[in-house]
């Protein structure tokens, strides 16, 4: 059967190419990704940039907070060449770079790596566009940076994220119950869960998808795709889509 799933190219199509820069966002599409996933931080000067963690320095070699620089003193350093000569030059791409890639039809994942203020950074530049807000899907695993991103950009789908450790039935149960109460979207959890097409179902009739994140083996994807999952993000989307439709 062949497989319906949405890819999601995890930080682009990052094990080809640098994590959360245009390049390999650019990849993620070429590669007929349904979906890029970006993680995001502010600067110093209050400016929504591409980068996982709260600090440059494993990906761009300075030492120093993402919120204690400015956009332009982030914008001198090279976010690629870590990852290969091919790739020097490459910077942190604001979330207004990374907006103007998005094909049309196509959806941005948005990881709110929780800081003051992020919200309504992230409201103005989404507001300008030029992506329509229903494409722009919204993650996090700060309960409460999702609550306000659902007040203030109520178009946005809302997913809440979860790691392994929440994947025994109880917490399952309260997740589901913050869910339904907060409006959100459905769950992306890693595919470590204990994952099956009767938790997709049970999850539907709560009106809640469910998303998995990071699957770079493909006989783990066919058994996600068989459960009916919405999505999987994987650091390798074009090899990822090949594997699923041979079967
Ligand atoms: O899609 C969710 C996933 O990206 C969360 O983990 O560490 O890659 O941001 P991380
Ligand atoms: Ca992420």
């Amino acid at each position: 059967m062949k497989s319906t799933v949405a890819i999601v190219a995890h930080r682009g199509a990052s094990q080809e190419a640098p994590e959360n820069t245009l390049a390999s966002i650019r990849l993620g599409w070429m590669q007929q990704a349904e979906a890029v996933e970006i993680d995001v931080h502010l600067t110093q000067d209050g400016e929504v940039v591409a980068i996982h963690d709260p600090t440059l320095l494993r990906t761009t070699g300075r030492d120093a907070r993402v919120d204690a620089l400015t956009l332009a003193e982030i914008k001198k350093l090279d976010a690629g060449v870590w990852k290969g000569a091919a790739f020097r030059g490459e910077r942190v791409p604001t979330l207004a770079e990374v907006l103007a890639t998005v094909p049309a039809g196509r959806r941005l994942y948005v990881e709110l790596k929780a800081a003051d203020g992020l919200v309504s950074s992230l409201r103005r530049v989404l507001a300008a566009g030029p992506v329509p807000l229903a494409q722009v899907v919204l993650i996090s695993f700060e309960v409460e940076a999702l609550r306000e991103a659902r007040q203030a950009l109520p178009e946005c789908p809302v997913l809440l994220l979860a790691d392994t450790p929440e994947g025994t039935p109880s917490r399952q149960s309260g997740l589901v119950t913050i869910c339904r109460e907060a409006g959100f979207a459905g769950l992306g959890v890693s595919a470590g869960w204990p994952i099956d097409a009767r938790l997709v179902e049970r999850l539907r009739a709560d009106g809640l998808e469910l998303h998995v994140w990071t699957v770079n083996d493909a006989r783990r994807a066919r058994e996600l795709a068989a459960a009916g999952v919405a999505s999987i993000t994987t650091d390798r989307p074009g090899w990822l889509r090949s594997r699923l439709a041979s079967g």
